[in-house]
């Protein structure tokens, strides 16, 4: 069985990291869709969430990265799956997630279904938005950024000094 798991990943988290591996344990094979989404002014280009994202999985042999623009049915429909896999830190999270597993569903003729992992209660609160706001500040003001390292993985971190460190 293959999922894929869609998102932005500006950039890809402990948490993406951990719901990607424990999916892929559960449905065999799990493909990280990045979406090109150059219309959100992501703080990452495509090319280089893409690229993390392939060092961060480098010896995971059943998980791919892969980008994609415009609907995600029909990304799957061209991939053949028909399983899209999604973490859920809260119950705002769930509120958020409910109406795309709907529309998915809905626009792909009862063919794409959305299956969610409930994130490791130690990940919950980690996000890429938070991520950046903190990292920017951290760095800006040259302070200590070891609470990032349990937050994303060494190379997000590296690309992270190197965005905001001038
Ligand atoms: O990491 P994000 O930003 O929460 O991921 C959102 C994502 C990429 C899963 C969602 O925006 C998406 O699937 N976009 C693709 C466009 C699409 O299919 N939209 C309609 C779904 S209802």
């Amino acid at each position: 069985m293959s999922a894929i798991y869609p998102g932005s990943f500006d950039p890809v988290t402990n948490g993406h990291i951990d719901i990607a591996r424990r999916g892929a344990r559960i449905l065999g094979h799990v493909t990280i869709a990045v979406l090109d989404n150059s219309h959100k002014n992501p703080l990452f280009s495509i090319q280089e969430r893409v690229g993390l994202l392939r060092e961060v999985f480098l010896h995971d042999e059943n998980i791919y990265v892969e980008s994609f623009s415009g609907l995600l049915v029909d990304y799957a429909k061209k991939k053949g799956i028909n399983t899209v896999l999604r973490g859920i830190r809260s119950a705002d999270d769930f509120a958020k997630e409910m109406p795309y597993a709907v529309w998915n569903r809905q626009l792909s003729g009862n063919v794409l279904e959305t299956l969610y992992l409930p994130a490791d209660p130690a990940l919950a609160h980690v996000s890429g938005s938070i991520v950046k706001e903190v990292a920017a500040h951290l760095y800006k003001n040259r302070h200590d950024d070891i609470v990032l390292a349990h937050m994303v993985a060494p190379e997000v971190r590296t690309a992270l000094q190197d965005r905001y460190i001038t």
